[in-house]
Parts: C-alpha cells; structure tokens; sequence
C-alpha cells in the first residue's frame, strides 16, 4: 500500500504587491530584489478577514473536492505552517472547525518545520497510511508573513522575499502499480537554529543567547511576560535571517537530499520528470538546476509571482504545475525543501 495524492488545491489571496510598491515603505529597487531574489511580486493576505487558517480552508476545499471526497470523510488533519492564527491552539483544529467538521472522530497535528513543513508532513502522513491507521488525510501549507515582517530599512533583506498563500492535498491509499509516495527523506541540524528565526515573542528571557541581538532578560518588573515594551521599542518582534549563510547552506543540502532520495529509491536524476523545489530564491533553485542537470521542461518555478511562502511554496507549486498540465498520471515528481532549522528533506512520488 502506497500513499497518492488524490486531490490538490491552492489559495492565494487577491491582493498583489509589486517591488515598485515595497520601494514606497522601505530602502529597495525592483531591480535588487529581481537580481538577488527573481521574485517580481507577491500575495498578501486581507489584513482584518484573511488568516492562515482561512487560506488553508480555501485550498482545502478544492483539494476535498478534487479527491471526490466530503471534509466529514477526513480522518485526520495536518497543518503546517510558521505564522499561526494563535500562539495556541495551532491551526489544525481551527481548520477543522472552519470546514465544518463536527465529528470527533478525527485527529489535528500541527507541525512547525517553516520550509520543510510540507515534506516533514507528507512524511508523517505517509506513515499514517501504510500502517493503515487513516485513510483520508488532508496536509495543508499555509502561511500570512505579511503580518508579520519589518517594513522598515532595516528588515529589507528578509520582507522582500516573503508572501501569503495556502496549498492542500488529500491524502489516500493506493494499490495501483507505479502510483504513489516512493519514500521521504528527512534532516535536521540545529548549529544554527537562530540565524533563520523568529526569536521573539518566545519563553526564553534571552540569557541563555548570551547576547542583546535577541532579547533582554526578562526582569521581574516586566510581570513575566514574553512580550516586553523594550522588545517592541527596539523592534525585536520580526524575523531574522543571516541570508548568505541561508544561501550558502541551501544549495548544498538540496542536491544532497534528491540525490539521497533518488539513491535510496534506485533511480537516477533522469528519471525525475518533475522537481518541485521549495520556492526560497530563485537563483537557489536555479543552481539547483544546474548541479542536478534538468532541462527547463523539468523543474517548477513560481517564486517570481508568489514569492517565497514557506510552507505552502511546494503544495501552491505543485498545484499549479499539475493544474497548467506540467504533471501527468505517472510520472516521477521529486519535491525538495530546505529552511529554518535548519531543517531540509525530499519526497520522490509517482503522480
Ligand atoms: N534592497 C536593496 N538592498 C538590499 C536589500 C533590499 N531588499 N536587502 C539587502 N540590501 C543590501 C544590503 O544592505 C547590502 O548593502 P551593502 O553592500 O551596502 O552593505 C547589499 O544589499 C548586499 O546584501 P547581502 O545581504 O550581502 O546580499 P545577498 O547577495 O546575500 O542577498 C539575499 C541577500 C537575502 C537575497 C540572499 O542572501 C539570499 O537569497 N539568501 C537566502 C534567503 C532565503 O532563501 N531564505 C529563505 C530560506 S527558506
């Protein structure tokens, strides 16, 4: 028994955000951004009635109806996504609840591998399905990083690259020969768990950093909290990413892990049909590209519209890809992920 994709869906709100209109709020030119990143525009999120959770229901839904299934036949839900709705509880269930599904007798994880989310959770519910425990699971990707990003000078280098947006897939078994998930890699290593990080707000008081970059000592006349005014004066509420030591990394680790994918698999590069890098840079997958030797015809990049949306890059990418008919009814499609962590992995699968 194999896992198939029975169904996909993508969401990506309606408002698009040029360069031109970044160059309004921060210190930065279209050409900079196109240069180091190829992203052209993004997606954000309507601020007051869009969330994750509501993006996630959009793609959701056109994956449930893809599958030819209802929400009510779902049997567990996986969320994956770094900018939730709430600090608790995560999105999972209010997924469930934005879908309406009132039966209990379904599970909700919500998983924080940021980049990886995708491929982490299409690895859990692989498992889920070859035990035989479930049998339709619904994995989405979703993330608002509109919300929460610096849009002054100072965070240019990290908000010019993130958008909104939200990918689904429904999950089921499959018997049928040359159909479904062929095997998922995973890794991790935390060396350098800050340098692509949101530290802030956090249950740390910031010692343990030994340094001021990312917090101060939470003293007693801050009443405990996890949020104190000197982090909002001093502007410490937004992510933070060393960008050359993230580029650096990133176009070692995925050839690394399609390679590894591919080896443990028996199958060579050729074989690939489709490669669903996540969408980081596009000179990232560019090089990526390279090393790995695919034709144009072969790799997925929608960066320049959608900017880099986490962990709904690859279910938006593949969605779009299998939607413009880039993807058919057995072939062999690799999706690759690397991200904060930094964390990085591969999934080979026949559609
Ligand atoms: N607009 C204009 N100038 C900018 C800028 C922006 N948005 N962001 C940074 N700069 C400036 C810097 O201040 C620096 O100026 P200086 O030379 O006067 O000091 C200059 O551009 C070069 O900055 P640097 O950070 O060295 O650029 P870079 O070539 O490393 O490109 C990234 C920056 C972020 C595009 C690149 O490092 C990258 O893509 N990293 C990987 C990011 C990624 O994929 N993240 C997601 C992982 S899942």
């Amino acid at each position: 028994m194999r896992t198939k994709i029975a169904g996909i869906g993508k969401y990506l709100p309606s408002r698009v955000v040029t360069n031109e209109e970044l160059t309004h709020y921060m210190d930065t030119s279209n050409e900079w951004i196109i240069e180091r990143t190829g992203i052209e525009e993004r997606r954000y999120a309507e601020r007051h009635t869009e969330t994750p959770t509501t993006m996630a229901a959009n793609a959701a839904k056109i994956a449930i109806e893809r599958a030819g299934i209802t929400a009510e036949d779902l049997d567990f839900i996986i969320f994956a996504t770094l900018s939730p709705d709430y600090y608790f509880p995560g999105c999972g269930v209010l997924l469930q609840r934005e879908l309406g599904i009132t039966k209990t007798e379904i599970g909700a994880l919500d998983i924080r591998n940021q980049c990886t989310g995708f491929v982490y959770g299409l690895s859990i519910a692989d498992q889920f399905i070859k035990s035989g425990m479930y049998k339709n699971i619904l994995l989405v990707g979703a993330e608002k990083h509109s919300m929460g990003l610096d849009y002054s000078d100072e965070g240019r280098q990290v908000t010019v690259i993130f958008g909104d947006g939200a990918g689904a897939v429904v999950l089921q078994p499959t018997d049928k020969e040359g159909q479904g998930v062929i095997n998922t890699v995973l890794h991790s290593d935390g060396t350098h768990a800050e340098e692509l990080a949101m530290i802030n707000p956090g249950s740390h008081s910031g010692y343990h950093l030994g340094t001021e970059k990312f917090g101060y000592p939470n003293d007693d006349k801050d009443g405990g909290l996890f949020v104190t005014q000197k982090m909002v004066d001093d502007n410490m509420l937004v992510p933070n990413m060393t960008g050359q030591l993230v580029f650096k990394t990133a176009v070692v680790k995925f050839p690394e892990v399609i390679k590894e994918g591919l080896e443990k698999a028996g199958l060579k590069k050729e074989d690939i049909d489709m490669l669903v890098p996540h969408q980081a840079n596009l000179r990232i997958s560019q090089f990526v590209q390279k090393v790995m030797g695919l034709p144009d015809e072969k790799i997925v990049n929608n960066i320049q519209k959608y900017g880099n949306t986490t962990a709904a890059s690859i279910p938006i990418a593949l969605c779009e890809a299998w939607e413009n008919g880039r993807i058919k009814d057995g072939d062999l499609v690799c999706l690759a992920a690397f991200g904060s962590g930094f964390t990085w992995g591969s999934a080979l699968l026949h559609w």
